[in-house]
């Protein structure tokens, strides 16, 4: 069921460079079931229009919160991160198909790929994963140290994590593409994976002979809901280039092999 609410701000507290961490708290919490669901917002002035779409991290019905992680990309979100707690949000949501966990997991390990910005939808997917008794290794790429972020979230629950950054600073030097040419994708049972497009085309062209490699795509959106075809994606091996699935409602959460990155 997707809701409109005016959620309250418990916090919005900057993490890292331009990177805010927001707690918001709302009747919206109890139909959040699924990791990798996004809110779509209302920046709280009357001259942007547009909603921004911004993935939920965590989520707990019990206390009926939820946190955002977002970057600041223009004025919208820029006055989002102005807020403070006690004010309200518009938000519309939970939007998005969510990642897949209705699978066998017969060796009860996956695989989780996180870069930059991409890495806040991750925490909940890790962490009900180890709910299900599934041990989880994580990899996770950044620009540079001062750009890291959960580290802690993800030691908490990961069998093993890796960290990567692009100038050495934190971490191996490189990018997750390093990580997993050291490792058989293959001795996983489900690869996920969220970030920029370079690194999501890394992890599709590791994963072609994976059965259940799924990754969280990016895209503009207007409506959110599925009717206004902003947000479209191709169709892998349509040659026709006429096949398009929505990333709002289709997505964002794809097969590796579904679409073209
Ligand atoms: Fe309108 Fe996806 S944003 S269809």
């Amino acid at each position: 069921m997707i809701l409109q609410e005016e959620m309250t701000i418990l916090s919005n507290v900057k993490i890292a460079p331009r990177v805010f961490r927001m707690v918001l708290q709302g009747e919206m919490v109890l139909d959040m079931n699924v990791p990798d669901q996004f809110l779509h917002i209302r920046v709280p002035s009357p001259d942007k229009v547009l909603r921004r779409p911004i993935s939920i991290s965590e989520y707990d019905r019990k206390t009926k919160t939820c946190v955002i992680i977002y970057r600041v990309e223009g004025p919208g979100l820029a006055d989002v991160s102005q807020m403070i707690p006690g004010q309200k949000l518009d938000v519309m949501g939970p939007l998005g198909n969510g990642f897949n966990l209705n699978m066998p997991f017969p060796k009860q390990k996956a695989l989780i790929i996180g870069g930059g910005i991409g890495t806040p939808p991750l925490v909940q997917l890790a962490r009900d994963l180890v709910a299900m008794g599934i041990a989880v290794t994580v990899l996770l790429g950044f620009a540079q140290k001062p750009a890291v972020i959960l580290e802690s979230e993800f030691s908490a629950v990961a069998s093993e994590l890796k960290i990567v950054t692009d100038d050495g600073s934190y971490g191996r030097d490189g990018n997750v593409g390093v990580l997993m040419d050291e490792i058989d994708v293959l001795d996983f049972d489900a690869v996920y994976a969220c970030g920029a497009t370079g690194m999501l085309r890394a992890v599709a062209s590791r994963t072609e002979n994976h059965p259940n490699a799924f990754i969280s795509m990016e895209a503009r959106m207007a409506c959110g809901m599925g009717a206004c075809y902003a947000c479209v994606v191709h169709v892998a091996g349509d040659e026709t280039g006429q096949q398009a699935l929505k990333v709002c409602d289709q997505g964002p959460i794809f097969r590796t092999s579904e679409v073209v990155i």
